[in-house]
């Protein structure tokens, strides 16, 4: 009984020594995930453990960043509905229901609205969508991001809003609009990142404004390299990556 009670405040001290170690750890493996994300968009995902050992790397999934397709609508209503209340009030201006969502999705024109996700096993966990605004030239867009709670803060945001400019460029859009409430810090950060411009819009929006140029080959490469990795990591399935982040965090 003695021992038990004397060992009791040792362990909470390891726990409390590991998990401080772990919150050391993520920017650091938020930014490798970014940056990896963007060199190769194939890696795969694990849940994120509080407690893993940094010293020991073991294979981890990341989710792969691609086009997300009409067929694939019912992914994207799922994980829009996954989206708890502060989420959906940040992605649409109001805490939205679900049927709300079912109509938004079902408005989605395929054709022409560029849709991308970060899908890990089949299921859309972060999403992008670009829409073309009107038909005159110079053609403008207007894009709007959301990530799922327990993907948000590993580099997903910045890399499908990244991932959207360049896709916006290649299509000749001379401008994209994204549109946040005031208090979305997160959104002001990416758009600081990516050159965009913040005009406070109303009371409680703001609008962040990007100007493109041309699209380069350098550009177009880019998409068609992103996309053609992403379908063959869809296709030839789950890569593990070893001890990439060693953490266990999400990536792209
Ligand atoms: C906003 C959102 C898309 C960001 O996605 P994310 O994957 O969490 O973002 P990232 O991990 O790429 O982080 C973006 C930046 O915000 C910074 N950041 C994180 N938390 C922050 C905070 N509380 N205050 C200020 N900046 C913060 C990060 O450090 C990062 O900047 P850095 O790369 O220079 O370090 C996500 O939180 C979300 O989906 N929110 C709900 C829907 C929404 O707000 N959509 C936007 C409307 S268009």
């Amino acid at each position: 009984m003695a021992t038990a009670r004397k060992s009791a405040p040792k362990s909470k001290a390891r726990t409390k020594t590991a998990a401080r170690k772990t919150a050391a750890k993520k920017p650091t493996a938020r930014k490798t995930a970014a940056k990896s994300a963007s060199k190769t968009a194939s890696k795969k995902t694990a849940a994120p453990k509080a407690e893993a050992k940094p010293s020991k790397p073991r294979a981890i999934a990341q989710p792969v960043i691609r086009r997300i397709w009409p067929l694939e609508a019912d992914a994207m209503r799922r994980h829009l509905c996954r989206l708890d209340r502060d989420d959906r009030t940040l992605r649409f201006g109001r805490p939205v229901t679900n049927r709300f969502i079912q109509t938004y999705v079902d408005r989605i024109d395929w054709f022409r609205d560029i849709v991308i996700g970060a899908v890990v096993d089949g299921e859309v966990t972060a999403s992008g969508i670009l829409t073309p605004i009107g038909w005159r030239l110079p053609l403008e867009g207007s894009a709007a991001v959301a990530v799922e709670s327990n993907m948000q803060g590993y580099g997903l945001g910045s890399e499908l809003t990244k991932r959207m400019l360049t896709i916006g460029r290649n299509r000749f859009m001379s401008r994209i609009y994204m549109l946040c409430l005031v208090k979305n810090e997160r959104m002001y950060r990416i758009a600081e990142k990516f050159g965009g411009e913040v005009d406070r819009f109303r009371d409680e929006t703001v609008e962040a404004q990007f100007d493109l140029s041309r699209p380069t080959v350098s550009t177009v490469t880019t998409e068609a390299v992103s996309e053609g990795l992403a379908l063959g990591r869809t296709v030839v399935g789950k890569v593990p990556v070893i001890g990439a982040l060693a953490n266990g965090t999400h990536a792209a």
